[in-house]
């Protein structure tokens, strides 16, 4: 552990922590865009600025980036702080007006109006990287990037064409703070052509990706839930129960863990894809693991993995 003052308050953090995640430990509140705690910190917005002060000279650094050092005298509101988060917002807005959390910190921090210009109208993408992070580093897809330069850069699948990994699994348009990857699941779809109109089953489309996929229907509701390549995916990474390629969420059996049974010995967390069980730690062998339901996605994996057959 090291120990920093955020503020004035004492704060312990991990080591390997981020002066970010100290202050949020401490239920400190720091503005971000471009973070996302399952992700690598990237720094691209600045909007989580602090004042650091180490080895007697300060200075105005990303807290997402910084690493929680011993020592570290941390302000998170000084009046240089604001200043800087207000130009950061200033240019934020410049550039995309029309966000509605862009507008919500320019209502928060008292700037009314953008002095700079901007050459594009109606640009919802603030570079935050967030999509390309989460299908790069979680979904292990690669299947957008940035592409072009300066006032030009965007993020786009490549050539500007369909993107051939992508697997509408749907995750750059759930972490994009903006809401301008459009994730759209079509319950019934028709394509007119000059021989007919064809009807189509449900289907996931990602208009900015230029993907449609069908989605697999459940076996037990018949409710639509998951992109067939999704699912191929997955059933290619886990060792997981037929169910969960075959049902829906609400479907699924959930796991439970007789307490009897569990030796502690963390095979279950270390095989979990989702980081939804972690061990109650009792002391000496008074240890078992506990599921976190709300990550748990009832794949099963931690089943197959428990030497002691304590979960079902
Ligand atoms: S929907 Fe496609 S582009 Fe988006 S994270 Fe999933 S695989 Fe990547
Ligand atoms: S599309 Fe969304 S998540 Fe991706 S860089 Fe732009 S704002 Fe960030
Ligand atoms: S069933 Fe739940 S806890 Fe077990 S491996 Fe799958 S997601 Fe993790
Ligand atoms: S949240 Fe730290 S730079 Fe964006």
């Amino acid at each position: 552990m090291v120990t920093l003052k955020i503020n004035g308050k004492t704060v312990k953090a991990k080591e390997g922590s981020s002066v970010l995640e100290a202050a949020r430990s401490a239920g400190i509140k720091i503005p971000t865009l471009c973070y996302n705690d399952a992700l690598e910190s990237y720094g691209a917005c600045r909007l989580c600025i602090v004042e650091i002060e180490k080895n007697k000279r300060t200075t105005i650094e990303s807290s997402c980036t910084f690493p929680a050092e011993e020592g570290l005298i941390v302000k998170t509101d000084s009046p240089r702080v604001i200043e800087g988060r207000k130009l950061v917002i200033e240019l934020l807005l410049a550039r995309c007006p029309n966000v509605k959390v862009i507008q919500e910190l320019a209502q928060e921090y008292g700037v009314a109006d953008s002095s700079m210009e901007w050459n594009k109208e109606n640009e919802y993408c603030i570079l935050c990287g967030l999509c390309v992070r989460a299908c790069n580093e979680v979904v292990q897809a690669s299947a957008i990037q940035f592409a072009g330069k300066s006032a030009d850069r965007l993020v786009d699948s490549p050539f500007h064409r369909s993107a051939e990994d992508c697997i509408a699994c749907g995750s750059c348009a759930y972490v994009c703070p903006t809401g301008i990857i459009k994730k759209n699941d079509l319950e019934k779809s028709a394509v007119c052509s000059p021989d007919g109109t064809k009807e189509e089953g449900p289907k996931r489309e990602i208009l900015n990706w230029q993907v449609e996929y069908e989605l697999k229907m459940c076996n037990t509701c018949g409710n639509p839930f998951a992109p067939v390549p999704h699912l191929q995916k997955l059933e290619k990474q886990f060792h997981s129960l037929p169910q969960f390629f075959n049902l829906c969420p609400s479907c699924r059996d959930y796991i439970e863990i007789d307490e009897d049974k569990c030796l502690g010995c963390g095979s279950c967390m270390e095989n979990c894809p989702v980081g939804a069980l972690e061990l109650d730690d009792r002391g000496g062998y008074e240890k078992y693991a506990k599921v976190y339901v709300n990550n748990c996605m009832a794949c099963h994996t931690c089943e197959r993995y428990c030497p002691a057959g304590a979960i079902s």
